[in-house]
């Protein structure tokens, strides 16, 4: 595979402040990667500076093999819809979609067919005429994804473009975009801060916090390996807990948390006796059961409160044992499963591969 984008220690500072710190990430062409993380984390500085609207403090970019700042503006390959929507409110759809193909001296002939080509192809052939106030939200976004595809271009940035999108909306059109993105093989980097949004759409995950790429991989992998406890409570509906190791195994640790002995998983990592770890349990691992005995890890606790979202119910549980621990887990049949209510006392079971134990950061 052919590389497309490669970003090589790349920092940038703001009047001394590290928005991004030292990112390192490949992307093949034809490849999908959307970068996730919470907001301020650098998400945004760090497209900009692959767009080149922005210069890096330290590192490099590269583009097709070449130096992103040494390619002028207009000569790079690049199509982008940014975080804010930026439609000419002048124009009509047709107008907006055909405004890149103007600046980069599209033969005039060929303008009409591709604009037409370009807004067939997010389904809104029949609004060419019609200017963004005229459209829907989810409209608009599609035309400003019509205008940045229009002219064909190595890479497409997109900046949260769904961010102020209904959730039903949304969710359309994140098949919509990949849909698209798969049809045209073009590639691209996503940014947003919805972990839905990143294992729907991507080849590629790479998660942010605070300026650092935390991990980079695949969506299952990264939802099944994650490999720190940022990593793990920001992808899925986590419960963190902390505890120290007490024995040591193969890929295997057994943690004494408040009053309790469990079992858990060490990722590889070897984590000797009296490691701090912080350990992390996603909900859909942890069943409220009558006989733990076919699992590996089993507490007692009270039922703090239920949220019931039709097709499950969250419940939050308090454990006293676990030095105080709220954890949270899903019932997915909520028709036929029995309901408890708050206060009510639960035995609570998992497994072990579940439970990650991740070595706790130094504190000083
Ligand atoms: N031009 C600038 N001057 C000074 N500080 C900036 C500038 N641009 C960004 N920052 C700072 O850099 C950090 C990263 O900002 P950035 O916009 O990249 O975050 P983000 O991950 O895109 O957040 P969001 O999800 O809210 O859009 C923030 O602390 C922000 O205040
Ligand atoms: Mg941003």
């Amino acid at each position: 595979m052919s590389r497309m984008v490669e970003v090589k220690d790349v920092s940038k500072s703001f009047d001394g402040t590290l928005a991004v710190n030292a990112v390192n990430l490949v992307l093949n062409r034809g490849e999908f990667l959307t970068i996730v993380g919470p907001s301020g984390c650098g998400k945004t500085t760090l497209l900009r500076m692959i767009a080149g609207f922005e210069v890096p403090s330290a590192g490099e970019i590269r583009i097709n093999n070449d130096r992103v700042e040494s390619i002028p503006p207009y000569r790079r390959s690049i199509g982008m819809v940014f975080q804010k929507l930026a439609l000419f409110p002048h124009m009509t759809a047709a107008q907006n979609v055909a405004y890149p193909l103007k600046m980069r001296r599209f033969e005039p002939a060929q303008i009409p067919s591709l604009v037409d080509k370009y807004l067939q192809l997010v389904q809104l052939g029949d609004y060419a005429g019609r200017y963004p106030h005229e459209l829907s939200g989810g409209q608009q976004q599609r035309v400003a994804i019509a205008r940045a595809l229009s002219f064909s271009p190595d890479l497409l940035l997109l900046d949260e473009p769904l961010s102020a999108l209904d959730k039903k909306l949304r969710e359309e059109m994140q098949l919509e975009f990949r849909r698209i993105q798969q049809e045209l093989g073009v590639t691209t980097i996503n940014v947003t801060h919805d972990q839905r949004e990143a294992l729907v759409m991507s080849d590629r995950i790479a998660v942010m916090n605070e300026g650092v790429v935390q991990q980079d991989g695949t969506p299952v992998d990264m939802y099944r390996n994650p490999e720190n406890r940022f990593v793990a409570n920001f992808i899925g509906m986590t419960s963190l807990f902390e505890g120290t190791v007490c024995a040591t195994g193969d890929g295997v640790v057994s943690v004494k948390s408040g009053n309790v002995l469990l079992q858990a998983r060490s990722n590889d990592k070897v984590l000797p006796v009296n490691t701090r770890v912080d350990c992390a349990i996603r909900a859909e691992q942890i069943r409220i059961v009558e006989d733990a005995s076919v699992y590996d890890n089993s507490v007692f606790g009270t039922i703090e409160h239920r949220i019931f979202e039709g097709d499950r119910i969250v419940y939050t549980v308090h454990v006293e044992d676990l030095g105080g621990a709220r954890l949270h887990l899903f019932d997915h049949d909520p028709v036929s499963h029995k309901e408890y209510p708050a206060n009510e006392r639960v035995r609570l079971g998992w497994n072990a591969r579940d439970l990650f134990a991740f070595q706790a950061p130094q504190s000083n």
